[in-house]
């Protein structure tokens, strides 16, 4: 089977600490900071890019972008295109509509979404999208979910197929007698397995057992009358919240924001209403010509350029951007964007607000944006 850190474990702590900590310092600085997507193509859910900088899984952090976290992956809904596939995993996903408009299908449930509109997926949620039959959309999803790898929590579940699935190479479709499609097959040897892996569809007992069983709990009653009580009712708010919370968050009822970091509007963050509030999501806005302000933070920080062109400084360092590309900004970088473009440039930000959980999600401001007035 598959051991990524065999060789690691033969090597004392307090040397390896130092060597590895040393390697991924040179690895991460030898990484661009701005990426052209890399394009879609047919899988088993539908049309989705690769992840743009690795998987979810911490073995494939540091590969394109200088990311520890953060990576992001696009999926596009043709008009009339075949009925997406249906899946679920614990890491509550926000997905940012680009282009056109759809629908959302959570744990039965459906709801809407138009261009610049961003939706978000309570936990083990079973999702679906589809787009409009005219016009379809495309998806961007900003993600950060090796800190769910970290916390043993990454397991996916297949529950559906893209009504016309393409097996990635390596794999295998399964039928049963009937000629039902049951799953797929990993054929041995794909990442050095050395027996078949058969991924069948449906939920996996023990962890549907956990969440229906949160889900069906319903509210605290009565009160918290001593601190382990506050996690008892923790559970049933947790639930309450997927259960109220709203999944659409619409980009025309956000209000804009002068801040000294610039015009801001602000999608997702820890202080909403939403399930998925674990994240920092943000459009920013330059004005042809001008510039932010110039912050760091602990985070790390991605951006996809939504409109315009222009160029960002980190550390001192320039990096030019144009429409559609993703600026990775490294942990503790001081960044600042310049709009160079006739019209204006318009930023999608995300960061993982984890940071914030572990007392460092903190923003330094080194300069203010030009228009920004203090009061
Ligand atoms: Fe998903
Ligand atoms: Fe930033």
């Amino acid at each position: 089977m598959l051991e990524p850190w065999r060789e690691a474990q033969k090597v004392a702590d307090n040397l390896k600490r130092f060597v590895y900590q040393r390697q991924e310092d040179s690895l991460a600085s030898s990484l661009p900071h701005v990426l052209k997507q890399l394009p879609m193509k047919p899988t088993v859910m539908g049309m989705d890019s690769p992840h743009q900088t690795g998987d979810h899984l911490a073995y494939d952090m540091l590969t394109r972008g200088p990311h520890y976290c953060m990576t992001s992956h696009f999926t596009r809904i043709a008009p009339n295109a075949p009925v997406r596939g249906v899946h679920r995993h614990i890491g509550a996903p926000s997905l940012f509509c680009l282009t056109g408009k759809g629908w959302e299908r959570n744990d039965g449930e459906t709801y809407l979404f138009e261009t610049y509109d961003l939706l978000t997926v309570p936990p083990y949620t079973v999702h679906q999208h589809g787009g409009d039959k005219e016009i379809g959309c495309v998806i961007f999803v900003p993600e950060e979910g090796r800190v769910h790898h970290i916390m043993g929590l990454i397991w996916r579940e297949q529950h559906k197929l893209s009504e016309k699935p393409t097996f990635p190479q390596g794999t295998e479709p399964i039928y049963d007698a009937e000629g039902k499609l049951l799953g797929y097959r990993i054929k041995k040897g794909v990442l050095g397995v050395t027996k078949d892996i058969e991924v069948i569809l449906g939920p996996e007992p023990n962890r549907e057992a956990v969440f229906q069983a949160r889900r069906a709990a319903g509210s605290w009653k009565g009160a918290a009358e001593n601190t382990y009580d506050r996690y008892l009712k923790l559970m049933h708010d947790e639930a309450d919240l997927c259960r109220n919370a709203p999944h659409v968050v619409l980009e025309k009822e956000e209000p804009w924001e002068w801040t000294a970091q610039g015009k801001l509007k602000w999608m997702v963050h820890p202080s909403m209403d939403l399930a998925t509030k674990r994240k920092w999501i943000y459009f920013h806005e330059i004005s042809a010509g001008s510039r932010s302000g110039r912050h760091r933070h602990v985070s790390e920080e991605l951006a996809l350029v939504l409109e315009g062109r222009g160029f960002d400084i980190h550390d001192g360092e320039r990096w030019e951007w144009e429409q559609g590309d993703l600026i990775c900004i490294p942990s503790m970088t001081a960044h600042q964007h310049f709009s160079l473009g006739s019209s204006r440039a318009l930023l999608l930000c995300a960061m993982p607000c984890a940071y914030t959980n572990l007392g460092v999600g903190g923003i330094e401001q080194l300069e203010a944006a030009p228009e920004y007035t203090a009061p």
